[in-house]
């Protein structure tokens, strides 16, 4: 992985600002990594890729490889940080057409719980008719509105279809170990249960069973996730000069640009497979810095499609923003654009490039237009999409997103924002 920052004129910070900066990153690394500051009984993601237990990982595995023999569809039942980085690393490594034309044994991994949507559930209750299945409910305090209505609708179809014995052994809960409704019903019906560990918050929590089964049950080698995770890990824990750890040169430009007035971030990727790992970042920046008034509005783009779209507003609409590039250099396949002899459509000019390089000068020429924009660029290099670089990604952010909440000086471990349009949704509905 590697960084590359280029701002707009209209960006550049003056030496003093930036070395002001540079002490607060600084500051805020240590904070981290000595374990002292706000939130820091969750921070047990920081070790997480070098303390995972090898009785973990074969226990996700052979538990994968039961769901595996058999599923074929694997219902992932949570919200937010419980099944968000599950469905990044899967939207990224598979097939993009598995829907329709699945090939190896994995079942297809659907999710609900994440909406309320009467209409979604419905279709989801009309396909599993058809189809043989296992789910895993996922939810750290056990008692979250939307999982908890899935699971109850859910479970029900599933104990019609299979009887109340053979259901049981269908279900996954993954959740506290101890506290929660979901960890009461669990012990009271014997579902097979992982436990999501009291110091690691929802958002954090790809790298514990949260993430890894589902990924395990799709196919993915959790191995080479962990691993990735653990190179990554080593680079970003052990150099504390700023000059040398990417994570901490994030840190510094973002919320250099931020003080500089821009307060929207873009995360923005160039294949359609990278969109959820784009909404887990949002859940990690958002849920993280956005409080006390404070932290950047952190968006996304997927291109090129979106050039034909939001392109408009990034080159000329409202200068509030800056954008992240994660750039791939490498693509897992090939394709050829066929040679023509007439050449009617007038696109022989490109075949000495592959599509890949193709969407490489696109991605290029993007980045100078909107530099020219005024909008400033960070570009954030992975070698390819697999494992061990998606492992890699995640943890970077992990990292980079507790030094900059520390940097802004907000607790980027908790959530207090969230818990109000539950009391008032509560309150609505009558609850007790
Ligand atoms: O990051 C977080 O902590 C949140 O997004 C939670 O993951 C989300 O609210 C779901 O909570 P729970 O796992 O308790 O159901």
């Amino acid at each position: 992985m590697n960084i590359n920052i280029t701002l707009s004129q209209n960006d550049l910070s003056s030496i003093k600002e930036k070395e002001k900066m540079k002490e607060k990153v600084e500051k805020a690394y240590s904070t981290l990594l000595n374990k002292n500051g706000l939130g820091n009984d969750f921070l047990g993601w920081i070790d997480l890729p070098i303390n995972i237990s090898e009785k973990e990982i074969l226990d996700i595995e052979n538990t994968a490889k039961m769901i595996r023999k058999q599923a074929e569809i694997f219902v992932v039942i949570g919200i937010g940080g419980s099944y968000l980085g599950a469905r990044a690393v899967i939207e990224s490594l598979k097939n993009n057409f598995d829907y329709i034309n699945k090939k190896d044994s994995c079942p297809i991994v659907v999710y609900a719980g994440n909406t309320m949507s009467e209409d979604y559930l419905s279709d989801l209750i009309e396909m599993l008719d058809k189809k043989d299945y296992c789910l895993t409910v996922i939810s750290k305090s056990g008692t979250t509105t939307e999982p908890a209505i899935s699971f109850r609708i859910i479970r029900e179809h599933l104990e019609k279809k299979y009887g109340k014995q053979q259901a049981k052994q269908r279900i996954i809960a993954i959740t506290d170990k101890e506290k929660g409704v979901l960890k009461e019903l669990a012990n009271e019906q014997g579902y097979k249960t992982f436990v999501v560990p009291d110091d690691i918050g929802g958002r954090y929590s790809v790298l514990t069973p949260v993430g890894l089964l589902p990924i395990a049950v799709a196919g993915f080698d959790i191995r080479k996730l962990i691993l990735g995770a653990k190179q990554i890990r080593e680079q970003l824990v052990n150099e504390n000069h700023i000059d040398k750890n990417i994570a901490l040169q994030y840190v510094l430009a973002r919320n250099l640009l931020y003080k500089r007035k821009k307060s929207v971030e873009l995360l923005v990727n160039y294949q359609p497979n990278l969109v959820y790992i784009s909404e887990w970042w949002k859940q990690l920046f958002g849920e993280s810095e956005g409080k006390e008034g404070k932290g950047l509005f952190v968006a996304s783009v997927s291109n090129t499609t979106d050039l034909h779209s939001m392109g408009q507003y990034v080159q000329e609409g409202s200068r509030i923003m800056f954008e992240t590039v994660l750039h791939v250099n490498n693509s897992n396949k090939s394709i050829k654009i066929p040679m023509l002899e007439n050449d009617n459509d007038k696109l022989n000019y490109l075949l000495k490039y592959s599509l890949t390089e193709i969407n490489h000068k696109a991605e290029e020429a993007t980045r100078l237009a909107h530099l020219e924009g005024d909008v400033s660029q960070i570009m954030i290099t992975i070698d390819k999409v697999d494992e061990e670089n998606i492992g890699q990604l995640l943890y970077f952010f992990e990292f980079a997103c507790g030094v900059s909440g520390y940097t802004l000086g907000v607790n980027p471990f908790n959530q207090p924002g969230v818990e109000n349009y539950k009391k008032k949704m509560f309150s609505l509905l009558g609850k007790k």
